[in-house]
């Protein structure tokens, strides 16, 4: 009898998603003779049962395709968009899980589907999980597949960027994906030569943006590159999130607590479009021209690198190796050249942020970019 394990994509895209997909399945199905079922659309497809089986036909070509041929979603099975508001389809996908007579599950996702695949788990499926996100902020793994195409990306942008400044004499923001975490920018402003970068982990000090750049100026450079991660911000908006988050942490008033949950939304929403506020701001304290590039998608999209074809495949593969021997209630880590089997309790709920003595922020300061700080 033919055993079947099922894999589903959830989260924002990225670069890599087919080659894990067919790293699994590939392997899957030429070493073990394991049938793959995809589900589509994340765990929405999971729960509506929208599949299609995995073989040669479209395995086939999908290694330097971006996105996912399986369909993505943001959907959380306990907290499913149901008509006009959200239902908890966790048994729903349980019993879908069981109809297939799945041996287990590979969810291939960031933060949030280590998060959700970690509650499946505990549900009693035998579940497995691969870290992919341009974010780079998946925990307990070396690297996320995903994040070498959008370091790329953003470098790109930056050189092109700097014909621009330079022959404007202007400030250039761009503005690089990365609402938690700031790997993606501070890797692509290190590599681009950014002038100033600003991360979310870094708070910044206007003050001290324009004294570098006008610092610049002195010394004959009148432009400069701001890379600013979408989820940078100033000193004192970050008192107000972290007084936030310690409120909750505390507050055991349900009322309450949704009303500092708001609070917190709006705080943070504010800090939507904060690159173009962040722009006039230089603009008015430096009196250089300046402009904003908000990069956005872009850096998710198309052919993924081959360090992230790479990644993937190795993961992949090792997935189903994993799964052949019984692992299950794992994600599948990079270490140094290996992958590594990392229990799901250690990375559902954690964030790889960058840490404020990294080696990436002690060369940004050694080059003398600003960092905000
Ligand atoms: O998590 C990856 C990511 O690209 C983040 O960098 C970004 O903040 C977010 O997704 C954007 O999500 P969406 O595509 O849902 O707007």
């Amino acid at each position: 009898m033919s055993k079947y394990i099922g894999v589903l994509t959830s989260g924002g895209d990225s670069p890599g998603l087919n080659a894990a997909i067919r790293g699994l399945s590939k392997a899957a199905l030429n070493n073990y003779h394991i049938e793959v079922v995809g589900f589509k659309d994340g765990f929405r497809g999971l729960m509506e049962n929208r599949f299609m089986k995995l073989d040669r036909s479209n395995l086939s070509g999908i290694l330097t395709v971006g996105g996912t041929i399986l369909g993505t979603s943001r959907d959380k099975p306990d907290k499913m968009p149901m008509g006009s508001g959200y239902a908890d389809m966790t048994d729903i996908i349980v019993e879908n899980y069981h109809k297939h007579h799945l041996e287990a599950l590979v969810c291939i996702g960031g933060g949030g589907t280590q998060k959700n695949a970690y509650s499946l788990m505990k549900k009693g499926l035998n579940i497995i999980t691969l870290p992919k996100t341009i974010d780079n902020d998946v925990a307990m793994t070396d690297m996320s597949f995903g994040f070498d195409t959008a370091l790329g990306i953003a470098v790109e942008a930056i050189d092109r960027l700097h014909s621009t400044a330079h022959s404007h004499h202007r400030i250039i923001v761009v503005e690089i994906m990365g609402h938690q975490s700031g790997w993606l920018a501070l890797g692509a402003g290190l590599s681009g030569g950014a002038d100033v970068i600003l991360i979310p982990e870094i708070p910044y000090d206007i003050n001290k943006i324009s004294d570098s750049i006008l610092s610049r100026v002195k010394d004959g450079s009148n432009f400069s590159i701001v890379a600013v991660a979408e989820g940078a911000l100033s000193k004192k908006t970050a008192r107000k999130v972290n007084d936030y988050k310690q409120q909750i942490e505390k507050c055991k008033n349900k009322d309450e607590l949704s009303k500092l949950k708001k609070q917190l939304k709006k705080c943070q929403g504010l800090q939507l479009g904060h690159s173009l506020k962040l722009a006039r701001k230089i603009e008015e304290m430096t009196q250089l021209e300046s402009r904003v590039t908000i990069l956005g998608h872009l850096q998710r999209g198309g052919t993924p690198s081959a360090a992230d074809r790479l990644l993937a495949t190795r993961l992949g593969t090792a997935c189903a190796d994993y799964i052949k021997k019984g692992i299950f209630g794992v994600m599948v880590a990079s270490k140094g050249e290996s992958t590594v089997a990392v229990p799901l309790e250690k990375v559902a709920g954690k964030r790889k942020l960058v840490p404020p003595d990294h080696d990436w922020i002690k060369s940004a300061r050694a080059v003398g970019t600003c960092l905000g700080d």
